[in-house]
Protein backbone atom coordinates (compact mmCIF):
# COMPACT_ATOMS: atom_id res chain seq x y z
CA UNK A 1 0.00 0.00 0.00
CA UNK A 2 1.02 3.54 -0.87
CA UNK A 3 0.87 6.45 0.30
CA UNK A 4 0.49 10.68 -0.12
CA UNK A 5 3.43 12.44 1.08
CA UNK A 6 2.77 15.71 -0.13
CA UNK A 7 -0.01 17.58 -2.56
CA UNK A 8 0.14 20.89 -4.33
CA UNK A 9 -1.69 22.68 -7.15
CA UNK A 10 -0.63 25.68 -9.42
CA UNK A 11 -2.02 27.60 -12.38
CA UNK A 12 -2.18 26.41 -15.63
CA UNK A 13 -3.89 27.28 -18.52
CA UNK A 14 -6.44 25.34 -20.99
CA UNK A 15 -6.88 24.79 -24.59
CA UNK A 16 -9.19 28.81 -24.81
CA UNK A 17 -5.93 30.05 -22.76
CA UNK A 18 -8.29 30.20 -19.17
CA UNK A 19 -6.75 29.87 -15.77
CA UNK A 20 -7.35 26.04 -14.44
CA UNK A 21 -5.39 24.20 -11.74
CA UNK A 22 -3.57 21.03 -11.67
CA UNK A 23 -2.84 19.08 -8.86
CA UNK A 24 0.13 17.31 -8.48
CA UNK A 25 0.82 14.39 -6.07
CA UNK A 26 3.74 12.13 -4.26
CA UNK A 27 3.92 9.15 -2.52
CA UNK A 28 6.51 8.37 -0.06
CA UNK A 29 8.37 6.50 -2.39
CA UNK A 30 8.21 9.51 -4.83
CA UNK A 31 5.46 7.92 -7.74
CA UNK A 32 4.25 11.42 -8.67
CA UNK A 33 0.83 11.49 -10.56
CA UNK A 34 -0.31 15.10 -11.74
CA UNK A 35 -3.48 16.31 -13.72
CA UNK A 36 -5.63 19.42 -14.53
CA UNK A 37 -9.09 19.89 -14.56
CA UNK A 38 -10.94 20.98 -18.29
CA UNK A 39 -13.74 23.54 -18.19
CA UNK A 40 -16.83 24.35 -20.21
CA UNK A 41 -18.37 27.33 -21.81
CA UNK A 42 -21.81 25.71 -22.16
CA UNK A 43 -22.10 24.59 -18.70
CA UNK A 44 -25.14 23.17 -17.45
CA UNK A 45 -27.52 24.88 -14.73
CA UNK A 46 -26.65 22.12 -12.26
CA UNK A 47 -23.15 21.38 -12.77
CA UNK A 48 -20.46 22.54 -9.75
CA UNK A 49 -19.53 25.16 -9.40
CA UNK A 50 -15.92 25.22 -11.16
CA UNK A 51 -14.03 27.83 -9.23
CA UNK A 52 -14.84 29.79 -6.24
CA UNK A 53 -15.59 33.21 -6.57
CA UNK A 54 -11.40 34.53 -5.82
CA UNK A 55 -11.10 32.11 -9.11
CA UNK A 56 -7.91 30.26 -9.43
CA UNK A 57 -6.09 32.23 -6.85
CA UNK A 58 -8.45 31.28 -4.04
CA UNK A 59 -8.99 28.04 -5.60
CA UNK A 60 -4.51 28.05 -4.89
CA UNK A 61 -5.08 29.65 -1.49
CA UNK A 62 -7.45 27.16 -0.09
CA UNK A 63 -6.38 24.01 -1.00
CA UNK A 64 -2.86 24.92 0.66
CA UNK A 65 -4.65 26.06 3.38
CA UNK A 66 -7.31 23.07 3.61
CA UNK A 67 -7.39 20.61 1.35
CA UNK A 68 -4.15 19.60 1.03
CA UNK A 69 -3.65 18.58 4.82
CA UNK A 70 -6.30 16.78 4.74
CA UNK A 71 -5.24 14.66 1.70
CA UNK A 72 -1.78 14.11 3.25
CA UNK A 73 -0.96 10.56 4.32
CA UNK A 74 -4.09 8.92 3.04
CA UNK A 75 -3.40 5.61 1.26
CA UNK A 76 -3.39 6.13 -2.75
CA UNK A 77 -5.70 2.77 -3.08
CA UNK A 78 -9.17 4.91 -1.15
CA UNK A 79 -10.16 6.99 -3.54
CA UNK A 80 -14.05 6.96 -2.31
CA UNK A 81 -11.99 8.13 1.20
CA UNK A 82 -10.82 10.73 -0.67
CA UNK A 83 -13.38 11.90 -2.40
CA UNK A 84 -15.77 11.97 0.61
CA UNK A 85 -12.38 14.34 2.48
CA UNK A 86 -13.35 16.76 -0.67
CA UNK A 87 -16.97 16.80 -0.23
CA UNK A 88 -16.00 17.27 3.70
CA UNK A 89 -13.92 20.17 3.27
CA UNK A 90 -15.52 22.06 1.17
CA UNK A 91 -18.95 21.18 2.88
CA UNK A 92 -21.26 22.75 -0.35
CA UNK A 93 -23.69 20.72 -2.45
CA UNK A 94 -21.86 22.11 -5.64
CA UNK A 95 -18.17 22.73 -4.15
CA UNK A 96 -18.47 26.27 -4.30
CA UNK A 97 -15.50 26.74 -1.39
CA UNK A 98 -12.79 24.38 -3.08
CA UNK A 99 -13.59 24.76 -6.44
CA UNK A 100 -15.10 22.06 -8.88
CA UNK A 101 -12.47 21.85 -10.55
CA UNK A 102 -9.46 21.65 -7.86
CA UNK A 103 -11.97 18.42 -7.02
CA UNK A 104 -11.65 16.89 -10.32
CA UNK A 105 -8.07 17.42 -10.66
CA UNK A 106 -7.38 16.53 -7.07
CA UNK A 107 -10.12 12.90 -8.00
CA UNK A 108 -8.61 11.80 -10.76
CA UNK A 109 -4.70 12.74 -10.04
CA UNK A 110 -4.98 10.00 -6.98
CA UNK A 111 -5.90 7.20 -9.67
CA UNK A 112 -4.04 8.37 -11.65
CA UNK A 113 -1.05 8.11 -8.69
CA UNK A 114 -2.45 4.86 -7.40
CA UNK A 115 -1.81 3.16 -11.40
CA UNK A 116 1.45 4.38 -11.54
CA UNK A 117 2.67 3.53 -8.05
CA UNK A 118 1.10 -0.08 -8.60
CA UNK A 119 2.01 -0.36 -12.28
CA UNK A 120 -1.52 -0.64 -13.55
CA UNK A 121 -3.01 1.31 -16.43
CA UNK A 122 -5.65 3.72 -15.37
CA UNK A 123 -9.01 2.12 -17.15
CA UNK A 124 -7.72 -0.58 -14.82
CA UNK A 125 -7.92 0.84 -11.51
CA UNK A 126 -11.40 2.26 -12.90
CA UNK A 127 -12.59 -0.36 -14.31
CA UNK A 128 -16.35 -0.93 -13.38
CA UNK A 129 -17.80 -4.71 -12.87
CA UNK A 130 -18.60 -6.63 -15.88
CA UNK A 131 -16.15 -4.06 -17.97
CA UNK A 132 -13.61 -6.30 -19.73
CA UNK A 133 -11.58 -3.33 -21.53
CA UNK A 134 -11.87 -5.33 -24.88
CA UNK A 135 -14.30 -3.47 -26.09
CA UNK A 136 -14.22 0.31 -27.10
CA UNK A 137 -16.38 3.26 -27.55
CA UNK A 138 -17.52 4.82 -30.51
CA UNK A 139 -16.08 7.82 -31.67
CA UNK A 140 -18.28 11.03 -31.29
CA UNK A 141 -15.94 13.81 -33.46
CA UNK A 142 -16.94 16.91 -33.69
CA UNK A 143 -16.48 18.34 -37.13
CA UNK A 144 -18.27 21.74 -37.25
CA UNK A 145 -18.80 24.30 -34.48
CA UNK A 146 -21.59 26.85 -33.64
CA UNK A 147 -23.50 28.58 -30.30
CA UNK A 148 -21.07 29.35 -28.13
CA UNK A 149 -18.25 27.78 -29.13
CA UNK A 150 -17.75 29.38 -32.36
CA UNK A 151 -18.57 33.08 -33.61
CA UNK A 152 -20.65 33.35 -36.97
CA UNK A 153 -21.79 29.75 -37.20
CA UNK A 154 -24.84 27.86 -36.96
CA UNK A 155 -26.89 27.93 -33.70
CA UNK A 156 -26.64 24.19 -33.13
CA UNK A 157 -23.61 23.98 -31.42
CA UNK A 158 -21.79 20.85 -32.33
CA UNK A 159 -22.17 18.85 -35.54
CA UNK A 160 -20.29 15.29 -35.03
CA UNK A 161 -19.09 12.37 -37.13
CA UNK A 162 -20.30 8.99 -35.32
CA UNK A 163 -18.16 6.25 -35.67
CA UNK A 164 -19.07 2.73 -33.96
CA UNK A 165 -16.59 0.60 -35.50
CA UNK A 166 -15.06 -1.61 -33.20
CA UNK A 167 -11.97 -1.14 -33.64
CA UNK A 168 -10.70 2.45 -32.19
CA UNK A 169 -8.20 2.20 -35.13
CA UNK A 170 -10.86 2.09 -37.91
CA UNK A 171 -13.34 4.75 -35.74
CA UNK A 172 -10.58 7.04 -34.75
CA UNK A 173 -9.54 7.14 -38.62
CA UNK A 174 -13.22 7.81 -40.06
CA UNK A 175 -14.14 10.34 -38.06
CA UNK A 176 -10.67 12.33 -38.61
CA UNK A 177 -11.94 11.36 -42.69
CA UNK A 178 -15.06 13.21 -41.75
CA UNK A 179 -13.13 15.95 -40.28
CA UNK A 180 -11.39 16.42 -43.52
CA UNK A 181 -14.11 15.88 -45.81
CA UNK A 182 -16.09 18.46 -44.37
CA UNK A 183 -13.04 21.06 -44.67
CA UNK A 184 -12.75 20.56 -48.40
CA UNK A 185 -16.90 20.58 -48.99
CA UNK A 186 -17.01 24.06 -47.17
CA UNK A 187 -14.12 25.52 -49.42
CA UNK A 188 -15.90 24.15 -52.29
CA UNK A 189 -19.29 25.43 -51.35
CA UNK A 190 -17.77 29.14 -49.87
CA UNK A 191 -15.21 30.14 -52.30
CA UNK A 192 -13.15 32.93 -51.24
CA UNK A 193 -14.37 32.78 -47.43
CA UNK A 194 -11.76 32.32 -44.40
CA UNK A 195 -12.81 29.15 -42.58
CA UNK A 196 -11.97 29.29 -38.94
CA UNK A 197 -12.46 26.51 -36.54
CA UNK A 198 -14.32 26.59 -32.86
CA UNK A 199 -13.11 25.74 -29.58
CA UNK A 200 -12.94 21.86 -29.96
CA UNK A 201 -11.28 21.50 -33.45
CA UNK A 202 -14.32 22.04 -35.58
CA UNK A 203 -15.00 24.34 -38.60
CA UNK A 204 -16.53 27.44 -38.31
CA UNK A 205 -18.09 28.81 -41.55
CA UNK A 206 -21.53 31.21 -41.74
CA UNK A 207 -24.02 28.46 -42.70
CA UNK A 208 -27.44 27.85 -41.39
CA UNK A 209 -28.01 25.09 -39.54
CA UNK A 210 -29.56 22.65 -42.39
CA UNK A 211 -26.98 23.98 -44.93
CA UNK A 212 -24.11 22.64 -42.40
CA UNK A 213 -26.16 19.10 -41.64
CA UNK A 214 -25.97 18.56 -45.09
CA UNK A 215 -22.62 19.07 -45.31
CA UNK A 216 -21.77 16.84 -42.36
CA UNK A 217 -24.04 14.13 -44.15
CA UNK A 218 -22.40 14.32 -47.71
CA UNK A 219 -18.78 13.89 -45.62
CA UNK A 220 -20.25 10.94 -43.43
CA UNK A 221 -21.66 9.18 -46.59
CA UNK A 222 -18.64 9.30 -48.92
CA UNK A 223 -16.11 8.22 -45.39
CA UNK A 224 -17.96 5.52 -44.85
CA UNK A 225 -18.33 3.94 -48.53
CA UNK A 226 -14.23 5.07 -49.46
CA UNK A 227 -13.28 3.55 -45.95
CA UNK A 228 -15.81 0.67 -45.24
CA UNK A 229 -15.96 1.98 -41.98
CA UNK A 230 -19.73 3.03 -40.12
CA UNK A 231 -19.80 6.37 -39.60
CA UNK A 232 -22.91 8.58 -39.52
CA UNK A 233 -24.03 12.23 -38.60
CA UNK A 234 -24.69 13.58 -35.12
CA UNK A 235 -25.95 17.03 -33.53
CA UNK A 236 -25.37 18.47 -29.65
CA UNK A 237 -27.73 21.07 -30.16
CA UNK A 238 -26.98 22.70 -26.43
CA UNK A 239 -30.88 23.81 -26.76
CA UNK A 240 -30.74 25.42 -23.65
CA UNK A 241 -28.19 28.51 -25.26
CA UNK A 242 -30.95 29.32 -27.34
CA UNK A 243 -33.58 28.79 -25.46
CA UNK A 244 -36.08 31.68 -25.22
CA UNK A 245 -39.57 32.56 -23.25
CA UNK A 246 -40.40 29.22 -24.12
CA UNK A 247 -39.50 28.51 -27.51
CA UNK A 248 -36.24 27.42 -29.48
CA UNK A 249 -34.96 30.57 -31.71
CA UNK A 250 -33.30 29.76 -34.91
CA UNK A 251 -32.24 32.67 -37.03
CA UNK A 252 -35.30 32.02 -39.21
CA UNK A 253 -37.88 30.99 -37.03
CA UNK A 254 -39.27 29.92 -33.78
CA UNK A 255 -40.37 26.91 -32.50
CA UNK A 256 -42.07 25.45 -29.11
CA UNK A 257 -41.04 22.00 -27.78
CA UNK A 258 -43.86 20.24 -29.65
CA UNK A 259 -42.35 22.28 -33.07
CA UNK A 260 -38.98 20.90 -31.75
CA UNK A 261 -39.66 17.43 -31.29
CA UNK A 262 -41.23 17.18 -34.80
CA UNK A 263 -38.05 18.97 -36.69
CA UNK A 264 -36.09 16.62 -34.68
CA UNK A 265 -37.40 13.59 -35.63
CA UNK A 266 -37.79 14.92 -39.48
CA UNK A 267 -33.97 15.27 -38.82
CA UNK A 268 -32.96 12.39 -38.04
CA UNK A 269 -35.41 10.00 -40.36
CA UNK A 270 -34.31 12.62 -43.27
CA UNK A 271 -30.43 12.30 -42.34
CA UNK A 272 -30.13 8.79 -40.36
CA UNK A 273 -28.81 10.73 -37.70
CA UNK A 274 -27.22 8.27 -34.99
CA UNK A 275 -26.24 10.95 -31.63
CA UNK A 276 -28.50 13.70 -30.79
CA UNK A 277 -27.41 15.30 -27.45
CA UNK A 278 -29.50 18.19 -25.48
CA UNK A 279 -32.12 18.48 -28.59
CA UNK A 280 -34.56 20.64 -25.19
CA UNK A 281 -33.53 22.93 -22.74
CA UNK A 282 -32.05 21.20 -19.25
CA UNK A 283 -35.70 21.57 -17.60
CA UNK A 284 -37.45 19.59 -20.01
CA UNK A 285 -37.74 16.06 -18.96
CA UNK A 286 -41.18 15.10 -20.88
CA UNK A 287 -39.88 16.63 -24.45
CA UNK A 288 -36.89 14.55 -23.79
CA UNK A 289 -38.93 11.40 -23.53
CA UNK A 290 -41.57 11.95 -26.18
CA UNK A 291 -38.62 12.14 -28.48
CA UNK A 292 -36.85 9.15 -27.20
CA UNK A 293 -40.16 7.32 -27.56
CA UNK A 294 -40.84 8.41 -31.18
CA UNK A 295 -36.84 7.83 -32.61
CA UNK A 296 -34.98 6.20 -29.62
CA UNK A 297 -34.53 2.58 -31.33
CA UNK A 298 -33.13 4.75 -34.45
CA UNK A 299 -30.11 7.27 -32.19
CA UNK A 300 -28.86 7.88 -29.22
CA UNK A 301 -30.97 10.38 -27.60
CA UNK A 302 -28.35 11.82 -25.24
CA UNK A 303 -28.67 13.87 -21.93
CA UNK A 304 -25.62 16.52 -20.82
CA UNK A 305 -27.27 19.83 -19.34
CA UNK A 306 -30.46 17.99 -18.71
CA UNK A 307 -28.24 15.26 -16.29
CA UNK A 308 -24.95 16.96 -15.50
CA UNK A 309 -23.53 13.88 -14.59
CA UNK A 310 -25.89 13.64 -11.40
CA UNK A 311 -27.13 10.60 -10.17
CA UNK A 312 -29.75 12.31 -8.67
CA UNK A 313 -31.32 14.06 -11.67
CA UNK A 314 -30.20 11.12 -14.07
CA UNK A 315 -32.15 9.11 -11.63
CA UNK A 316 -35.53 11.41 -12.02
CA UNK A 317 -35.03 10.57 -15.73
CA UNK A 318 -34.88 6.91 -15.84
CA UNK A 319 -38.00 6.83 -13.56
CA UNK A 320 -39.24 9.26 -17.18
CA UNK A 321 -37.47 7.04 -19.61
CA UNK A 322 -36.11 10.33 -21.06
CA UNK A 323 -33.44 9.17 -22.92
CA UNK A 324 -31.24 5.79 -24.05
CA UNK A 325 -28.10 7.71 -23.27
CA UNK A 326 -26.39 9.88 -20.91
CA UNK A 327 -23.00 12.21 -21.25
CA UNK A 328 -20.58 11.60 -18.39
CA UNK A 329 -18.66 14.46 -17.77
CA UNK A 330 -16.37 13.94 -14.55
CA UNK A 331 -15.80 18.33 -13.18
CA UNK A 332 -19.77 18.62 -13.77
CA UNK A 333 -19.72 16.47 -10.42
CA UNK A 334 -16.03 17.53 -9.08
CA UNK A 335 -15.05 13.25 -8.41
CA UNK A 336 -14.82 10.48 -9.74
CA UNK A 337 -16.36 8.63 -6.91
CA UNK A 338 -19.54 10.84 -8.05
CA UNK A 339 -19.17 9.92 -12.01
CA UNK A 340 -19.39 6.14 -10.86
CA UNK A 341 -22.00 6.22 -9.29
CA UNK A 342 -24.14 7.80 -11.80
CA UNK A 343 -22.15 5.56 -15.08
CA UNK A 344 -23.32 2.29 -12.41
CA UNK A 345 -26.28 3.45 -12.50
CA UNK A 346 -26.48 3.60 -16.12
CA UNK A 347 -25.06 0.25 -17.01
CA UNK A 348 -27.54 -0.92 -14.54
CA UNK A 349 -30.55 0.38 -16.25
CA UNK A 350 -28.83 -0.66 -19.84
CA UNK A 351 -28.76 3.34 -20.58
CA UNK A 352 -25.52 4.12 -22.61
CA UNK A 353 -22.76 6.20 -21.07
CA UNK A 354 -20.84 8.42 -23.46
CA UNK A 355 -17.37 10.30 -21.88
CA UNK A 356 -16.83 13.44 -22.84
CA UNK A 357 -14.05 16.03 -23.13
CA UNK A 358 -15.01 20.04 -22.13
CA UNK A 359 -14.69 22.47 -24.77
CA UNK A 360 -11.42 24.03 -22.72
CA UNK A 361 -9.39 21.44 -22.35
CA UNK A 362 -5.76 19.97 -21.61
CA UNK A 363 -3.34 17.84 -23.85
CA UNK A 364 -4.34 14.93 -21.72
CA UNK A 365 -5.48 11.49 -22.22
CA UNK A 366 -6.74 10.12 -19.06
CA UNK A 367 -10.40 10.66 -20.69
CA UNK A 368 -9.55 7.55 -23.15
CA UNK A 369 -9.20 4.94 -19.97
CA UNK A 370 -12.52 7.03 -17.75
CA UNK A 371 -14.57 5.61 -21.26
CA UNK A 372 -12.69 2.42 -21.57
CA UNK A 373 -13.01 1.80 -17.43
CA UNK A 374 -16.77 2.38 -18.31
CA UNK A 375 -17.40 0.56 -20.89
CA UNK A 376 -19.06 3.45 -22.33
CA UNK A 377 -21.55 3.59 -25.87
CA UNK A 378 -19.00 6.64 -27.26
CA UNK A 379 -15.94 8.74 -26.20
CA UNK A 380 -17.06 12.57 -27.14
CA UNK A 381 -14.32 14.46 -28.28
CA UNK A 382 -12.79 17.06 -30.40
CA UNK A 383 -10.67 15.90 -34.06
CA UNK A 384 -7.87 18.26 -33.84
CA UNK A 385 -5.46 20.29 -31.53
CA UNK A 386 -3.14 18.12 -29.25
CA UNK A 387 -6.03 18.77 -26.44
CA UNK A 388 -8.46 16.67 -28.65
CA UNK A 389 -5.54 14.08 -30.74
CA UNK A 390 -4.08 13.42 -27.25
CA UNK A 391 -7.50 11.25 -26.07
CA UNK A 392 -7.51 10.00 -29.02
CA UNK A 393 -4.18 8.53 -29.24
CA UNK A 394 -4.56 7.38 -26.16
CA UNK A 395 -7.54 5.25 -27.00
CA UNK A 396 -5.46 3.89 -29.71
CA UNK A 397 -2.92 3.25 -27.72
CA UNK A 398 -5.38 0.87 -25.41
CA UNK A 399 -6.96 -0.30 -28.65
CA UNK A 400 -3.36 -1.49 -29.87
CA UNK A 401 -2.66 -3.17 -26.50
CA UNK A 402 -5.60 -5.45 -27.13
CA UNK A 403 -4.87 -6.02 -30.38
CA UNK A 404 -7.45 -3.88 -31.53
P1 LIG B 1 -18.91 22.77 -22.73
O1 LIG B 1 -19.75 22.19 -23.94
O2 LIG B 1 -17.73 21.91 -22.46
O3 LIG B 1 -18.57 24.14 -23.24
O4 LIG B 1 -19.88 22.82 -21.57
C1 LIG B 1 -19.72 20.89 -24.34
C2 LIG B 1 -21.09 20.32 -24.47
O5 LIG B 1 -22.12 21.03 -24.39
O6 LIG B 1 -21.19 19.11 -24.65
ZN1 LIG C 1 -23.44 19.06 -24.68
Amino acid sequence: MSRIRSATARRIYDSRGKETIEVRLETVEGVVGAVGAPSGASTGAHEVQALPKGGVAEALATFAERVAPALVGRATEDQSGWDATLHEVDGTPEFSRIGGNTATAASVALARTHAAATGQELWSVLRRPGVDGQTFPAIVGNCMNGGRHAIGGPEIQEFHAFSPAPRPADSVRAALAVHQRVGALLQKRLPGYALGRGDEGGWVAPLGNLEALEVLVDACTTVSAELHVPVYPGLDLAASEFFRDGRYRYRERSVDAEGQIAFLAELVDRFGLKFLEDPFQEEDYDSFAALTAAVGSKTLVVGDDLYTTSSARFEAGLARKTSNAILIKVNQVGTLTDTFRTVDLARRHGVGTVTSHRSGDLPDGWLAHVAVASGAAGLKCGLLGGERVAKLNELLRLGAATGA
